[in-house]
């Protein structure tokens, strides 16, 4: 494992002050067009999926979306995302969650998920943990079980895991790295 984390690793590349001055930004776009690293990392999350009993495995937009998909079909399973409200045609559930400054909302098919549904959430970042909790929230209210949270990178000096912990109700929080 510690292999393919120091391959992950080498292929993301910090941006300083960006998008704003102060924030270290981690552009995953050398992982992505890496096939050996995207390869690794897909197989490392669909590891996690298979091994969590997931049904589904639910995205979130947009960097979600580039990892998630490729991970459902890896394992076998559907896709579900969840998209930053206005995207979705069907009737939807909303779900508003708090920004740094002002909040943001997103939105999830409701009839993409049923009771029998065990969701694996997967994303690039847990940052403040906010966009991942407002998720949890979505899929329960679609009747649906959350199997867990799979990110590729945490930032742990933001405390995501401490806030998303009692939301995720003992469902297991997975990071390939913390940063
Ligand atoms: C980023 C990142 C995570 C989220 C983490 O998405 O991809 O989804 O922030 O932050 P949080 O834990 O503080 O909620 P963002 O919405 O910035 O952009 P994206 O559409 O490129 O994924
Ligand atoms: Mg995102």
């Amino acid at each position: 494992m510690t292999e393919i984390r120091d391959l992950l690793l080498s292929r993301i590349r910090d941006v300083a002050d960006y998008p704003e001055p102060g924030v270290m930004f981690k552009d995953i776009t050398p992982l992505l067009a890496d096939p050996a690293a995207f390869t690794a990392l897909t197989d490392a999350l669909a590891e996690i999926a298979e091994r969590s009993g997931a049904t589904k495995v639910v995205g979130l937009e947009a960097r979600g979306f580039i990892l998630g998909a490729p991970v459902a079909v890896r394992a076998g399973l559907g896709f579900v995302p969840v998209r930053k409200a206005g995207k979705l045609p069907g009737a939807t559930l909303a779900q508003a969650y708090d920004l740094e400054y002002g909040s943001a909302e997103i939105e999830i098919h409701a009839e993409d998920l049923t009771a029998e549904d065990r969701v694996l959430i997967v994303d690039d970042v847990l940052a403040t943990g906010g966009t991942a909790e407002a998720s949890v929230q979505l899929i329960r209210r679609a009747g649906a079980e959350v199997a867990g949270l799979a990110v590729l990178m945490e930032l742990g000096f933001l405390h995501g895991r401490t806030r998303l912990e009692p939301a995720l109700g003992g469902a297991p929080l997975e990071a390939l790295l913390t940063v």
